[in-house]
């Protein structure tokens, strides 16, 4: 009886186990999404509707914080609109052909508001709806827009509240459509509407938010649910019915023009008027056909296109289970939308790009690769790996037709480029993870011309001082470059990463069989050139850091120049392309000095060894060096594995989430940039970070008791787990650990724990130990031969 009694609790036990992670496991985790996290201080998310990588993108535009379009900021809404990108800086991205309903006062037409800020409105706080496919508020006015999206197309659901004249008479609702975009980039466009149907279509000349040269676009908008009393066009503040297209352009004196079209209607029963907006980059027919072919009835369509946005995206985000061990829900809403936003762009263009005639994918809104390579797109290629490698091919594709692979893209535009090829490195990455599908001899050959070939223009494509590059094996301060043009700066961060930029060559080169992968493999260590090792570093008040070594300037002629280590971090001033350019982009000398991805080992050798290599970093962790809001932070929380302390990254991570990431509308310390920060976030919080462009994920303890990942390819499960978790995060230093049952010491793991579904169990404890610790646990360094040779064979000896 006693044994039986064992094995009926066994069996109960199991059964409640199952159970438990059956019931956590399944949950529909698409509510914990808060499309809002980052709408306001700076996070710049896009907070709209939207199918994963959709090209529709239909928000409230506002007259604030608006490079996504909408802020929770309190600004006033000016018009509705059908594209947009996410988390971007720059200018405003977008917002082309703004939709904005209205009363007439007494049913005058020139009564109505046309202008953007004549027509401005303040939107009702607590009307504001989002989540993944919907998007809704209300006006200070009453009137309420709700709306949903197709790929191409934008549905939006007006309802007007019933409204008299002074003399009794119920007042039509009119839609107005503004030939604009965000920045009133404009060049020129028109519109056309047709007085019998109220279709009204037409397509604009804007300018790109980051980037080079122009673009068009089309649209073709209808309308449903109600009778079209009248349509015309509007020019300034006046408007007509008599005419029924106009033409803008910005004239001699570069005037800016307000017009567009207009419809009015008899109000509905209901009160609700239904817009279908097509969009499209070919032509306002293709817009039509688009909206025709989404969307056959707006009117009925709008909720089972929210339901279908839904369930794709229910469905993007399935091969992520986690099991929450009680952590809070702010926790699970900050980790869920991170991922959530790493969708939103790049889009997907495919058949929307009138540049080249190809049968390849076209992504676009790459916006940049300099802030995707980092954590996004390795994250992209673990939960999404069809998509990534038809973005990897798109890529090539671009190379292809327009001679360069992008760095930074949006709007069919080339945009700036902002330190190295870093598309170099999302093809490395692609390759150590076996995307497939990826024609790698034309992959290796874009490669090839970004170290090898100085285009005329490398503010947006390539790089430039290439002759220096290979002549002196730096970029040199104010260098003597006659071949192509570019802002002479940055001259320091562009050498830490063309030489990760050409780490990335050699690997690829070496796979393929190239005998010249040598030569990008000594480029690699370029970056040693500009070490200076006696350089100091002093705070603004004078007081000694007291560390020496840091990258400096260095002159054609080998001479240092100087730039302070300090400067363009928050301890002193920003440094952008435009504003202060320096001889380090965007960061400081402090951070760019842990930028050497790939030899981890070297630097830490340069920089005394791992304990002064702590010191140094916890330093800058702790000074207001280090800019969390930034990408260039990322790897440098997760360094310390290098130096064979990873419960201090642990230890680290902890300190930045969710103090400066978390779920409220402020809950992003700086721009999302198209999801990098979300990525940052989903790593960190499930336990491992990429060390992009190598087989290297580091590994902390997840912030939930279990994460599981099915990779969509080999629909393999792989499975992290923290045994003795602890949802206060006392208990968070990695003690042992198992994979697959058997002991494990690295500190790192190979992507083969994904394709091949592996479990890695991790004992917890309230303190660091000895895990992963010792030489032969850390991550390869490419000066360390042993290492490299495993990181060849690319396997675990697990
Ligand atoms: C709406 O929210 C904004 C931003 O938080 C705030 O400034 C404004 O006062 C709020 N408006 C009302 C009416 O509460
Ligand atoms: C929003 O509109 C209000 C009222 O018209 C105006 O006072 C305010 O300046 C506007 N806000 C912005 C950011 O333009
Ligand atoms: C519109 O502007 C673009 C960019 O300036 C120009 O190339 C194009 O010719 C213009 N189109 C018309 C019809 O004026
Ligand atoms: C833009 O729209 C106008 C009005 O519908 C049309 O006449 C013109 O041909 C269109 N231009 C292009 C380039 O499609
Ligand atoms: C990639 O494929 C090669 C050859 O099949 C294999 O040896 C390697 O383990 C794979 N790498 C990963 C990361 O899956
Ligand atoms: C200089 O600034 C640092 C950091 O704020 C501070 O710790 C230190 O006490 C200051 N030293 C002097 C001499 O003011
Ligand atoms: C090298 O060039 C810099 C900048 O022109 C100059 O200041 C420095 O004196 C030169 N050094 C030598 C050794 O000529
Ligand atoms: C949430 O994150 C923001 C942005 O980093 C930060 O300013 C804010 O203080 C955080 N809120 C909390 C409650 O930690
Ligand atoms: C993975 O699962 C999908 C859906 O069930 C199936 O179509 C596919 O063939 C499976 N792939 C492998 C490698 O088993």
């Amino acid at each position: 009886m006693p044994a039986l009694k064992t094995n009926i609790i066994t069996l109960f036990t199991i059964t409640l186990l199952l159970l438990l992670h059956f019931t956590t496991a399944t949950k529909d985790d698409l509510h914990y999404v808060n499309p809002l996290i980052g709408s306001t201080a700076g996070g710049n998310v896009f907070a709209g509707a939207s199918l994963p990588y959709g090209l529709a993108k239909p928000v409230a535009d506002v007259d604030g914080q608006n490079t996504g379009g909408f802020s929770t900021d309190g600004s006033n809404v000016t018009g509705f609109s059908h594209m947009h990108d996410s988390g971007t800086g720059g200018n405003p991205s977008m917002g082309q052909f703004p939709l904005f309903p209205q009363y007439c006062p007494d049913n005058v037409v020139d009564n109505c508001k046309f202008g953007k800020s004549a027509r401005a409105t303040h939107y009702v706080n607590e009307s504001v709806t989002a989540r993944p496919g919907y998007f809704a508020l209300e006006l200070v006015n009453g009137i309420k827009a709700e709306m949903t999206a197709a790929r191409r197309t934008a549905v939006y659901r007006f309802t007007f509240p019933e409204t008299r004249a002074d003399d009794g008479s119920v007042l039509d609702p009119l839609i107005l459509i503004d030939l604009t975009d965000l920045w009133d980039s404009r060049q020129n466009a028109s519109i056309s509407v047709d007085p019998d149907t109220g279709r009204v279509m037409g397509n604009g000349t804007f300018l790109p938010s980051f980037g080079a040269g122009s673009y068009r676009a089309y649209f073709c908008a209808d309308f449903a649910g109600a009778q079209v009393r009248d349509g015309g066009i509007w020019v300034n503040d006046r408007a007509g019915s008599e005419v029924k297209e106009v033409f803008i352009t910005r004239g001699f004196n570069n005037f800016y023009l307000q017009a567009g079209g207009y419809v009015s209607f008899v109000r509905p029963g209901d009160g609700v008027v239904t817009v279908r907006v097509g969009v499209s980059y070919v032509s306002s027919e293709q817009a039509c056909s688009n909206a025709e072919d989404e969307v056959s009835d707006p009117v009925k369509d709008f909720e089972s296109l929210e339901e279908a946005a839904k369930i794709a995206w229910s469905e993007k985000l399935s091969p992520i289970k986690v099991i929450s061990g009680g952590v809070s829900d702010g926790l699970l809403r900050s980790f869920w939308s991170g991922i959530y936003r790493t969708m939103l762009s790049p889009q997907d263009m495919t058949g929307e790009n009138p540049l080249w005639k190809s049968d390849e994918p076209y992504f676009d809104s790459f916006y940049c690769l300099w802030d995707e390579f980092r954590a996004q797109l390795p994250l992209l290629t673990i939960i999404d790996p069809q998509t990534q490698s038809k973005m990897v091919r798109s890529l090539l594709d671009t190379f292809k037709h327009e001679g360069w692979l992008p760095d930074c893209r949006m709007s069919l535009c080339k945009g700036w480029t902002q330190g190295g090829s870093n598309a170099d490195v999302v093809l490395t990455d692609a390759y150590v993870k076996n995307l497939t599908g990826i024609d790698w001899e034309l992959a290796y050959k874009a490669m090839v011309n970004d170290a090898e070939n100085e285009p005329l223009e490398w503010s947006y494509e390539g790089r430039g001082g290439l002759q220096s590059w290979k002549k002196l094996n730096y970029i040199p301060y104010l260098d003597f470059d006659y071949l192509g043009f570019g802002t002479n700066s940055r001259s320091i961060s562009r050498t830490v990463e063309y030489a990760y930029n050409d780490y990335g060559l050699a690997v690829v080169g070496k796979g393929l069989g190239k005998k010249e992968y040598t030569k990008y493999l000594s480029r690699a260590g370029n970056w040693k050139n500009l070490f200076k090792a006696d350089q100091k570093s002093f705070l603004e008040n004078g007081t000694d850091t007291g560390f020496t070594g840091f990258f400096q300037p260095k002159y054609l002629n080998g001479t240092w120049g100087f730039q302070d280590p300090i400067a363009c971090s928050a301890l002193a001033s920003w440094c952008s392309l435009t504003s202060n350019p320096s001889e380090t982009f965007e960061s400081s000398i402090w951070e760019y000095l842990f930028f050497v991805p790939h030899d981890m080992a070297s630097l830490i050798k340069l920089l005394g060894g791992p304990d002064s290599f702590v010191k140094r970093l916890d330093y800058f962790h702790t000074s207001g060096l280090a800019d969390i809001s930034n990408e260039p932070v990322f790897l440098t929380v997760y360094d310390y594995h290098y130096a064979g302390r990873p419960a201090l990254s642990t230890s680290r991570v902890h300190s930045y989430i969710p103090r400066t990431f978390n779920a409220s509308n402020n809950g992003l310390p700086g721009n999302d940039d198209s999801g990098a920060m979300g990525s940052f976030l989903a790593w960190s919080m499930m336990g491992l970070f990429p060390n992009p462009g190598q087989n290297v994920y580091l590994i902390t303890a997840p912030f939930f008791e279990a994460v599981e990942i099915t990779h969509p390819e080999t629909n393999h499960t792989a499975t992290i787990r923290n045994v003795n978790f602890d949802p206060t995060y006392r208990s968070v230093y990695i003690q042992s650990a198992t994979l697959d049952g058997k002991p494990y010491t690295k500190n790192w793991i190979g992507h083969e724990f994904f394709t091949r579904g592996m479990t890695l169990e991790l004992m917890l404890g309230d303190r660091e130990s000895d895990w992963g610790t010792r030489e032969e646990d850390l991550p390869p360094s490419l000066s360390d031969a042993l290492v490299q040779d495993e990181m060849q064979m690319q396997m675990l000896d697990a």
